[in-house]
């Protein structure tokens, strides 16, 4: 393990910002993990995983400490249901098609999330129709303070809308270093429910879909409206979708009678940002290297040497905006760093 100094995080985070490093280490182990840990002559530390989910704002005067925990394993199976642990520094697609290729079911609709296995529980990642949540059976995470490992239990994590535990009491004071997953041997239960999933494998010409299929259909669905990282930096969804009263969606219904919503509560709705950002103007803008995806406006881009700042200011101008029209606040769903 060596410490690297004025590192640039550009191969590191999916928006390809260039912002550096002052110190930068990546770790393989365990016992690597606690000693890099207890270094006091660096207080200043920062936790990388996939770096799929933030956007750098300036060079960082610390030590980066990325995450590069490797193995996935069988822990325990029954006839029905297999118990799988990663690493947390696997790849979350790799991951996913680790367990579509051994045919354990649950996690297909995730496929081509970009990520890493330990940073997936922190948002509880999910896509067309699943969450993380439904096929979390544990996870392991070292204690900052203590350098102890510790276990969460999916009650433990109290997971909700692209939130958890460690969004919230527990920030910044874990590092997850594996997690266990529940999953189907025989009998999948397959969501195919969910928006362009059924048309897409009509389109494949899949009638009796297995997971296999469905994992193919959504990695079509998403490349064709989400934009690849490795050509477009980007960190998904810039934006959470807000949950706004039932009466003020009505009132947006007068101006606006083909507003989408998805039921959340009685007296609630969830209304998409990406109709939101588009209603405003904002789809397929392009700011000189920075501009919002022509296919999907809840995505913001880096089309090449951007500054995490200018994305921000960016953000911040469809967030007033969508207030001004709109009346709602869209929260950013990205860590702003
Ligand atoms: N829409 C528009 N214009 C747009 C984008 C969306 O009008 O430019 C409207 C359409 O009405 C569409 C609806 O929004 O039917 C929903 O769009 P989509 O199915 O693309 O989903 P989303 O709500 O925009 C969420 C997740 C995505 C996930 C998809 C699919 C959040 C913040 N985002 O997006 O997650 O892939 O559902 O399940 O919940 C991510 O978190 O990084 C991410 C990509």
């Amino acid at each position: 393990m060596q410490i690297q100094n004025n590192i640039s995080l550009k191969p590191f985070n999916t928006f390809g910002i260039d912002a550096k490093a002052k110190h930068f280490v990546s770790v393989n182990n365990l016992d690597d993990l606690k000693h890099i840990l207890s270094l006091e002559n660096q207080p200043n530390k920062l936790i990388l995983g996939g770096g799929s989910n933030m956007l750098l704002t300036q060079d960082f005067d610390g030590l980066v400490i990325r995450i590069n925990l490797k193995g996935i394993k069988i822990i325990s199976e029954n006839e029905d249901t297999v118990i799988v642990q990663a690493n947390a520094g696997e790849n979350w697609h790799e991951f996913v098609l680790w367990c579509i290729n051994n045919d354990f079911g649950g996690i297909e609709n995730l496929s081509l999330i970009p990520g890493n296995v330990g940073t997936a529980p922190i948002q509880n990642i999910g896509a067309y129709g699943v969450e993380l949540k439904d096929v979390f059976e544990s996870c392991e995470a070292m204690e900052l303070s203590t350098k102890n490992i510790k276990s969460f239990s999916k009650t433990d994590c109290n997971f909700g809308y692209r939130n958890s535990v460690f969004k919230q009491e527990a920030r910044g004071k874990f590092i997850i270093t594996s997690v266990n997953f529940k999953l189907s041997k025989k009998h999948h239960k397959l969501n195919i429910n969910y928006g362009a999933i059924a048309s897409q494998l009509k389109i494949m010409n899949v009638s009796n879909p297995t997971i296999q299929d469905i994992s193919k259909a959504i990695i079509s669905i998403r490349e064709s409206k989400l934009p690849n990282p490795k050509e477009i930096g980007n960190s998904g969804s810039f934006f959470k979708n807000p949950v706004i009263s039932k009466t003020h969606f009505n009132s947006i219904l007068l101006n606006f009678n083909d507003a989408p919503s998805y039921p959340v509560s009685e007296n609630e709705v969830k209304v998409p940002a990406g109709w939101l950002i588009e209603k405003a103007g904002f789809k397929g803008k392009r700011f000189g290297d920075y501009g919002i995806h022509k296919n999907q406006a809840l995505v913001l881009v880096n089309y090449g040497n951007a500054q995490g700042a200018d994305i921000l200011k960016l953000s911040k101008l469809i967030q007033k905006t969508i207030k001004r029209i709109f009346g709602i606040s869209i929260e950013a769903e990205v860590n702003i760093l």
